[in-house]
Formats: structure tokens, C-alpha cells, sequence
């Protein structure tokens, strides 16, 4: 039996690597806006809402933006974006994503998915695993982006589960800050040295093993 009742799963970097199509469309952004852009800086916006991502590039940039201006930037980087994913199918999951659902599932936990993305519906849609989570939160349904709890709070009140009974799965550090300050367990997905918050960290989904982690 589980010690959780409920894992909670992000979903950029930890079910598809859409987190590298997120840093190519930033990185064509910023690059064309003079500011230099690199793998390092990318780690910060990991988890980071589309505007606060926008604002964290544009504070190094040599000139100052107004809000207009920065719609309008905050559009082209997703367009950036969209063409990128426009091709995604299920041969887009990561490894080991569609076993770690299904062994969640057949344990009998809820499953739920905790993403800030406002493209999350067209990606689990693209890789056709819209119907494996039990609820998705995006950024529709809350008002402040990890590393707030909120998006993590919601999910497990949508399951009817008490944070203390679920895990969180996530690649970026807000998103560990975010499981943290739930109260939940925090299961890291890509390197301890930059994931330190997490209580577990793997290398990716194809290390999930539900009974052995944690035990
Ligand atoms: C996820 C990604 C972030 C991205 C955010 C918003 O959290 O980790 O890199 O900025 O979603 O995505 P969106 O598709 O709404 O621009
Ligand atoms: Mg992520």
C-alpha cells in the first residue's frame, strides 16, 4: 500500500520535454530583444507564468517596455512556442511518463496534473493523455504561479485529498518551492544539485517507482 493517496504531476519537463521548446521560443525572444540567454538562466523560469517569465528576461534588456509592448512580446514568444509543439504526438512523452500514470493509477491514488501552462490542455491533448488525470489545474484556475502554493492547494482540494497525502512531481525548482510550501512530499525530476528543496530527487519518470520511492 501507498503512504499517499494522490500524486500530483506537473507537466512541462516532467510528462514531455516541451520545457525545451519553452527555452528555444524564450531564447529566440530575448536573443532578438539584445538580451544574451543561455541553459543557466532558462533554470529560473522553469514554473514561471508566461508574464513573470517575460518580466525576469526584460529586466536585463538595454531599453524599458511598456505594458503594450510587452503583451505584445509575451504573444510572439508564444507563438514561438506554438509552432514548436504544432507537431507534437504521443511519441513526445517522456520516458517512462505513461508507465509512472498507469502504476499510479492501478495502485489505486487519484491523479492529478499542477500546470501554469495556458497551453497545457493542447499538449495532453497532442499526446492524447488528457483523460489519464482525474483533474488538471492550469493557470486558468488560480491567480498566482508556483512558486505559490495555490496551483498545488487547488489540485488537491479538486481531488478531495489532503495535502499531507500527496506527492508532487516536478522538474523546475518553483515548482518544488510550490509542492514544499503545500505541505505535500516533493519528488524531483533532473538533477539534486539544482532541485535541493525536493525530498527525492530522480533522474527522470523511467526511475518512478511508486512502492520503492519514499518507502
Ligand atoms: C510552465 C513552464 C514555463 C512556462 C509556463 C507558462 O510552467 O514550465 O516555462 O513559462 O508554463 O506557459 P505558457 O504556455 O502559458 O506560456
Ligand atoms: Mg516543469
Amino acid at each position: 500500500m501507498s503512504r499517499f493517496k494522490a500524486v500530483i504531476f506537473d507537466l512541462d519537463g516532467v510528462i514531455t520535454d516541451t520545457a525545451h521548446y519553452h527555452y528555444l521560443a524564450w531564447k529566440r525572444l530575448a536573443e532578438s530583444e539584445g538580451v544574451p540567454f543561455d541553459l543557466a538562466f532558462n533554470e529560473q523560469l522553469k514554473g514561471i507564468d508566461r508574464m513573470g517569465s517575460l518580466d525576469l528576461i526584460l529586466a536585463g534588456a538595454p531599453k524599458t517596455y511598456s505594458p503594450g509592448q510587452k503583451q505584445a512580446l509575451a504573444d510572439l514568444k508564444n507563438r514561438h512556442y506554438q509552432d514548436l509543439i504544432a507537431g507534437m504526438s504521443a511519441s513526445d512523452l517522456l520516458p517512462g511518463a505513461v508507465d509512472a500514470l498507469a502504476a499510479v493509477r492501478a495502485a489505486g491514488l487519484r491523479i492529478g496534473l499542477a500546470s501554469v501552462s495556458r497551453n497545457a490542455f493542447t499538449v495532453l491533448d497532442r499526446l492524447g493523455i488528457r483523460e489519464r488525470f482525474d483533474i488538471v489545474v492550469d493557470a486558468a484556475l488560480i491567480a498566482n504561479s508556483k512558486p505559490d502554493p495555490e496551483i498545488f492547494l487547488t489540485a488537491a482540494r479538486l481531488l478531495g485529498v489532503a495535502p499531507i497525502d500527496c506527492l508532487g512531481v516536478e522538474d523546475a525548482v518553483a515548482g518544488v518551492a510550490a509542492i514544499k510550501s503545500a505541505g505535500m512530499l516533493a519528488l524531483g525530476i533532473g538533477s539534486a544539485e539544482v532541485l535541493t528543496e525536493a525530498d527525492l530527487v530522480i533522474p527522470g519518470l523511467d526511475h518512478f517507482e511508486l512502492s520503492g520511492l519514499f518507502a
